[in-house]
């Protein structure tokens, strides 16, 4: 198996974090003290130059670059090497003053003055080309240095603007994908309400006070912010890519950000990077807060089937939260180690040094305003950067999964735009954790996918509320069955195309009522004090929010429901479809009973973790493999201490220790095990 590094001139796991020099040009003390501190927090990578365009052009076409010069080289002879930024994520004054049209426009009409960040029109030809030129001029300057590790691309991409550049980019968009307004508006169902479009002219996009129930148009919006955005952000690319064609790029992503379609922005990605600011508590909560966590890291690492970095979290508390709790000892070092056994090679920080004023003086970092060595996050920053530099043998290994759940960004904005069920509420994520965490509580590897990934590497692939399909996914998902697959969707189904167009002919829709073996007639929205109950030999459970009224249509049916009208009728079914099988649960459940049937499935499809133990509630433990070796990441996420079984002869990772019979795990402790010839 082949390891895939992030960049092979520096095959170790990274550890650093966003470092702005250019916020203390006039301190060379605290920077000669950085480089210090930098080496003695066994830090190796730092972030620069991402908020640093005013420092870097500070007039219109007149370049400085001394204080980045003088970083680079500092860090590159403290033995570091540095993630290199764009600085598209916020610009200088200058750039807004002059050119007012790259200051974005809100949806009412308002353009935005100048200030914050983020905030730029991605369709202006100005700040496109601004960007390139200011990208172009850093790479030139730093193509040859041995530091130069990553590209940083911009910042955290995100939101919208509604200006007459990106409207006319828009409705461009449009006439590519649709060719005729006849199409389009057949698409869209437009005669609803006299909605029908005459010219391209006429076509906004969706807002507040103008057009909100057109669900085409709104799926095709956010489609085409994503498309904008990635074309604005291959621009950036090619800014620097023609200059250092080997060096990777990324860029930061915020987990299940519901604004762009990161699958979109990750194919043009040589790695995925993201950031992270879980609420960890040091509570009970902690345990979902942890599933919640390890399943973004997978979607991460699932994005390029590679390991991904963590560009940003914080080693303590943020300033954003409604409440900055402080994260308790040891539960730093456990949620980083989190991201690597998930597949992350890295671990770096939002922020090196607290920012001395402005908007986040307050947000953790690795060095304090009081500026030593001596607090208790350096200390456990320094601690965790020792342990990540005695795991080199992990880095650029893979993780192995044989199940996949499935998240697809349109199929969320086509719930979100659907006006019906419970409207507010849908709780997609919540359904998709709800599965996850089966596998989580016993160790087993999980990918997650989108429509367009190979779904035959999987011996279960779970679907859940995946609403919008297209006949061409639906296609894909009855081959996988037939092929011997085993499926598992949920009420919601396939109830409309890619369009957002109801399926005609009865639910699921796309070829997929033949391969559950059901037709879902009606579908129930429970009041929140409603319930009903469902039974079957896998036991009696409640049921909340949802309840399906299906039929079954050669379907096997495994648990029945209890009450009112459509009391005796399917609940839960398995259909065999050529040489696999689907399974249909109608009904939203508390969890106990998607847990009670993933673990009937793990169970018939042989489904196992890498570690043998069973593992007590709130541990578990993740693997990655170089094909020779297995590393299982044993993690305790309980604020009290676990032994954890295990009839296998383990080594630990860092230092060989021998290990076997029980494995004792202090509060928040991560054992590295590792087993070699595992193949
Ligand atoms: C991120 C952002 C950083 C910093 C951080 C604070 O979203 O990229 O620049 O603001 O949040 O938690």
């Amino acid at each position: 198996m082949i390891k895939k590094y992030i960049n092979p001139i520096f095959p170790h796991l990274l550890h650093g974090g966003d470092y702005n020099p250019d916020q203390w040009q006039d301190r060379p003390d605290i920077l000669a003290e950085d480089m210090r501190l930098m080496r003695l927090a066994n830090c190796n990578a730092m972030s620069v130059g991402i908020f640093a365009w005013a420092a870097l052009e500070p007039k219109e076409g007149r370049f400085d670059f001394t204080f980045l010069d003088k970083a680079i080289d500092d860090i590159y002879k403290a033995g570091g090497r540095v993630v290199l930024a764009t600085p598209s994520g916020a610009r200088p004054a200058w750039l807004s003053m002059k050119y007012p049209e790259v200051l974005r426009t809100n949806a009412d009409g308002s353009r935005n003055t100048h200030g914050m960040r983020h905030n730029h029109c991605y369709t202006s030809p100005i700040y496109r080309k601004k960007v390139f030129e200011i990208n172009r001029r850093i790479a030139e300057r730093y193509k040859d240095h041995p530091a130069l590790l990553v590209w940083h691309i911009s910042n955290e991409y995100g939101g919208r603007c509604y200006c007459e550049n990106c409207k006319a980019a828009f409705r461009n968009w449009l006439k590519e994908k649709y060719g005729t307004l006849d199409a389009l508006n057949k698409d869209w169902w437009t005669a609803f309400w006299a909605h029908t479009y005459t010219d391209w002219s006429q076509i906004d996009p969706p807002m507040d006070h103008g057009e909100r129930y057109t669900n085409g148009l709104d799926l095709d919006w956010r489609r085409f912010v994503t498309y904008q955005t990635t074309d604005f952000m291959k621009e950036e690319i090619r800014a620097v890519k023609e200059i250092t064609p080997n060096v990777p790029v990324t860029t930061n992503m915020m987990g299940f950000y519901n604004g762009l379609d990161y699958r979109v922005l990750a194919r043009e990605l040589d790695v995925i990077a993201n950031d992270i600011y879980p609420k960890w508590r040091g509570t009970k909560e902690d345990i979902d807060t942890a599933i919640d966590t390890a399943f973004t890291h997978d979607l991460c690492r699932t994005m390029r089937h590679q390991p991904f970095m963590l560009m940003e979290c914080t080693p303590s508390h943020v300033n954003w939260h409604e409440y900055n709790k402080l994260k308790r000892p040891g539960a730093h070092e456990l949620s980083a180690l989190q991201t690597i056994a998930h597949g992350g090679d890295t671990v770096q920080y939002f922020q090196f040094r607290k920012s001395r004023g402005a908007g986040e003086q307050f947000h953790g970092a690795v060095v304090d305003h009081e500026g030593s060595e001596n607090t208790r996050v350096f200390k456990e920053v320094a601690a965790l950067g020792a342990r990540m530099k005695q795991l080199d043998a992990v880095v650029g290994t893979k993780t192995v999964a044989r199940v996949a759940i499935l998240h697809d960004w349109s199929n969320q904005w086509a719930l979100d735009a659907a006006q019906g069920f419970q409207n507010k509420n849908k709780r997609l994520r919540a359904t998709q954790l709800q599965f996850y965490k089966a596998f989580w509580q016993r160790g087993i590897n999980v990918d997650v996918i989108c429509p367009e990934d190979d779904l035959t590497a999987y011996d279960l692939v779970i679907a859940p509320m995946l609403y919008s399909v297209s006949n061409a996914q639906g296609q894909k998902l009855a081959a996988y069955v037939a092929k011997g697959g085993t499926l598992v969707c949920t009420y919601g189904t396939a109830m409309v195309d890619e369009t957002t167009l109801a399926h005609l002919g009865g639910w699921p829709g796309a070829g997929l009522r033949k391969v559950f073996g059901i037709w879902n007639e009606e579908l129930d929205t429970l009041y929140p004090d409603d319930f009903n109950t469902v039974t079957g030999d896998i036991g009696e459970y409640k049921t909340i929010d949802y309840c399906e009224l299906i039929h079954a249509e050669g379907a096997e049916v495994l648990a029945t429901y209890e009450s009112d009208f459509y009391a005796g009728r399917p609940a839960a079914t398995v259909n065999t479809y050529g040489k696999g099988k689907a399974y249909y649960i109608a009904f939203r459940d508390t969890g106990d009973f998607t847990d009670a049937m993933m673990e009937d499935l793990i169970h018939e499809l042989g489904i196992t973790s890498d570690f043998d133990g069973e593992l007590p509630h709130g541990v578990t433990a993740h693997s990655r493999t170089d094909g020779e070796s297995v590393f299982v990441f044993l993690q305790n996420f309980n604020s009290h201490a676990v032994t954890v079984p295990t009839a296998k002869q383990w080594a630990t990772a860092e230092g060989g220790i021998s290990v076997s019979g029980t494995i004792p795990l202090k509060p928040y402790e991560t054992v590295i095990l590792k087993k070699q010839n595992i193949f």
